[in-house]
């Protein structure tokens, strides 16, 4: 037991008698000596002063504030036991020639953000078990045929974010077990075939931001087992149905930010085990009924930021969907129906749709992740909420508050969203809420919108004897807090219970009122004809000032209005008469 302490404490003084400066030298998590510089400011010839032989591995970065400004030289030939290299963040502007000689055991290579212009072959010679190479971040111009043709061993080359506009001919020759290649944003618009023919092992392909305008069937022909295709951020505008006919083992295809506009039937239908599939931020307007024909395996499908309004393509993959995206589409309630069939759906993300009532059966019984946030919500009812939600997000919505009902259902959820909706922190809306402010930051971190008196006050330091009663903002401020125009020009009615049967009976007590005084006070009137026609135009303009734009209109039951010669006016007109009456 004392001699393995012992032991012990020799290993880790060994490791520590022997550290640079500015380095920690630490065993990492698979037991390997390491050494770790992160504090940059290192200049000139890198050099390994006091790093001790048997270093397995070496990571050399710096902050972004602090750059290391190095050049390559060839220290590394001594220390054989070298599993992984990482010299990032150094500014490097070349490989030496033979600088890596000998290093039989390395796997992993990493020179991301340096300022590498064009590696060679012979930079990379002796490295025969490398598995990964990472080139990511620099200024590659050019990679010359064969430039990689030492590394029989390699399974992932990563070269994103250079200046490569294209792929030499025999580019990847002799790393025929490569599995893995990342080629994002470097500007090739278009990939060759013939590049691929040295590589058909690959099960992963990542090319976004290359602005590619097309896809390439002869590519895929090459590469039949590729299991994972990314394309995402170019400009291909054209999904062919036998574009991807060959990729027959494809899992997951990420097409996001492209320029697609249809989806035409059976385009899919050689993905039998497709599981996932982005198409967000197209130009989406149309799936044909049978896109996702003989998609039997599809879990996971993002159609967020396209055109769609419907949903009716979603009936073959209703059965195994279980994540659903369709934020920032202009959906319609109605367009939503075919939601509540979708009976393995778990999450479903529905913000930033336009969504101003949700009043029939959209949600899936078995949703635990629901997102509806950036709609134009006011009210939510309990009823048609899943029970086994886990999460919720409601921000930036326009509630005022919520009910006891829904708020007692989402006692249960773990991770709930309400910030940025327009809490109107008075005795009709916030009180169920304000009683649960002790329980967590979420309920104590609403902001107030109104009223007044306590907008922007945070909920955790409002008492409820502060609350004032509800309606007496609504008088006061204008027709806004009654009505909320939604994006799409239909009224929403919000407060619909308390205020509004409030505002009503008031008017209907000064209408009341105001008829007993104009039966009494009519024989003053001097034009009495002439004022009742007037009041009567108004009132089949069903044109009425409370109102604005005429969505609504107030109609009260009228016998014998003509006869009588009294007809009902907007309130500013009565009010109007009602001072002319009390002014004579
Ligand atoms: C190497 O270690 C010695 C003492 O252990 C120290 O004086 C010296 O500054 C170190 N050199 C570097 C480059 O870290
Ligand atoms: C390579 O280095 C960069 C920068 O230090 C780091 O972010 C990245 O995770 C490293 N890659 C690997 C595979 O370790
Ligand atoms: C990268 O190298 C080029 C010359 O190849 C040089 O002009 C540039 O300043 C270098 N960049 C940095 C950040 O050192
Ligand atoms: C795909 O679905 C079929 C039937 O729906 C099933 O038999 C098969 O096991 C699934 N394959 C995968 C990889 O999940
Ligand atoms: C808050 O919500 C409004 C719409 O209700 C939205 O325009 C705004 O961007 C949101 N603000 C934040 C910080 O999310
Ligand atoms: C929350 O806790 C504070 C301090 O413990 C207490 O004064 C307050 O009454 C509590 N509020 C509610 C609604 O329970």
């Amino acid at each position: 037991m004392l001699s393995k302490l012992i032991l012990l404490l020799c290993l880790a003084s060994k490791v520590w008698s022997l550290c640079p400066t500015k380095c920690t030298c630490y065993m990492d998590r698979k037991g390997r000596y390491s050494v770790l510089c992160k504090e940059g400011g290192m200049v000139g010839a890198l050099n390994l002063n006091n790093v001790s032989l048997d270093t397995e591995v070496i990571k050399i970065t710096a902050p972004d504030d602090n750059t290391n400004e190095l050049t390559m030289s060839p220290v590394f030939q001594s220390y054989k036991h070298l599993e992984e290299i990482h010299v990032t963040k150094s500014n490097i502007p070349q490989l030496g020639m033979h600088f890596f000689w000998g290093l039989g055991k390395l796997d992993v290579l990493n020179l991301t953000q340096n300022n590498i212009t064009q590696p060679l072959d012979h930079n990379f010679r002796g490295l025969s078990k490398l598995k990964e190479l990472y080139l990511d971040d620099n200024r590659i111009i050019s990679l010359p045929s064969g430039t990689f043709r030492y590394l029989h061993e390699l399974k992932v080359l990563s070269i994103q974010r250079n200046r490569i506009e294209e792929l030499t001919p025999r580019i990847f020759l002799e790393i025929s077990k490569l599995k893995v290649l990342k080629l994002s944003g470097n500007n090739l618009r278009e990939l060759h075939p013939e590049v691929f023919r040295d590589v058909q092992e690959l099960r992963h392909l990542e090319c976004r931001g290359c602005s590619l305008s097309r896809l390439n069937n002869e590519i895929y022909h090459l590469l039949p087992h590729l299991a994972y295709l990314d394309l995402g951020d170019n400009h291909i505008s054209n999904l062919p149905p036998e574009e991807l006919k060959d990729l027959t083992r494809l899992k997951h295809l990420k097409l996001d930010g492209n320029r697609i506009v249809v989806i035409p039937d059976s385009t899919f239908v050689h993905q039998t085990v497709l599981r996932r599939l982005s198409l967000a931020r197209n130009h989406l307007e149309k799936f044909y009924p049978k896109a996702f024909e003989s998609v039997n395996n599809l879990t996971e499908l993002d159609l967020g930021y396209n055109k769609l309004d419907k949903l009716g393509f979603l009936v073959p993959v209703a059965d195994t969907l279980e994540v659903l995206v369709l934020s920032g589409n202009r959906m319609r309630v109605h367009g939503l129906k075919e939601l509540s069939s979708l009976e393995n759906l778990k999450e479903l993300r529905l913000a930033d749709c336009g969504l101003v009532d949700i009043r029939i059966d959209i949600f899936p019984k078995g949703l635990s992740v629901l997102d509806l946030a950036k709609n134009h919500l006011v009210y939510l009812p309990s009823e048609l909420l899943p029970i086994g939600l886990t999460e919720l997000d409601l921000s930036s919505n326009l509630f005022r508050g919520l009910d006891e009902d829904l708020l007692l259902l989402l006692d249960n959820v773990q991770v709930l969203k309400l910030e940025n909706n327009s809490w109107s922190c008075d005795l009709c809306h916030i009180v169920p809420l304000l009683d649960r402010v002790n329980r967590s930051a979420v309920f104590r971190d609403i902001i107030c919108a109104g009223p007044y008196t306590v907008r922007n006050k945070k909920l955790e330091f409002i008492q409820k004897n502060e609350l004032t009663w509800c309606t007496a903002s609504s008088y006061t401020t204008s027709d806004a807090n009654f009505f909320l125009i939604g994006e799409d020009g239909k009224v929403g009615i919000i407060a619909a219970s308390t205020s509004v049967a409030l505002l009503v009976l008031t008017v209907l007590a000064i209408v009341g009122a105001l008829c007993y005084s104009r039966r009494h006070a009519a024989r003053y009137y001097t034009h009495e004809d002439k004022l009742a026609v007037e009041g009567e135009s108004i009132f089949e303009n069903n044109h009425s000032p409370l109102f604005c734009d005429g969505e609504l209109s107030f109609k009260f039951p009228l016998e014998g209005a003509a006869e009588k010669k009294v007809s009902i006016a907007t309130i500013d007109e009565i009010k109007k008469e009602h001072a002319i009456t009390n002014g004579t």
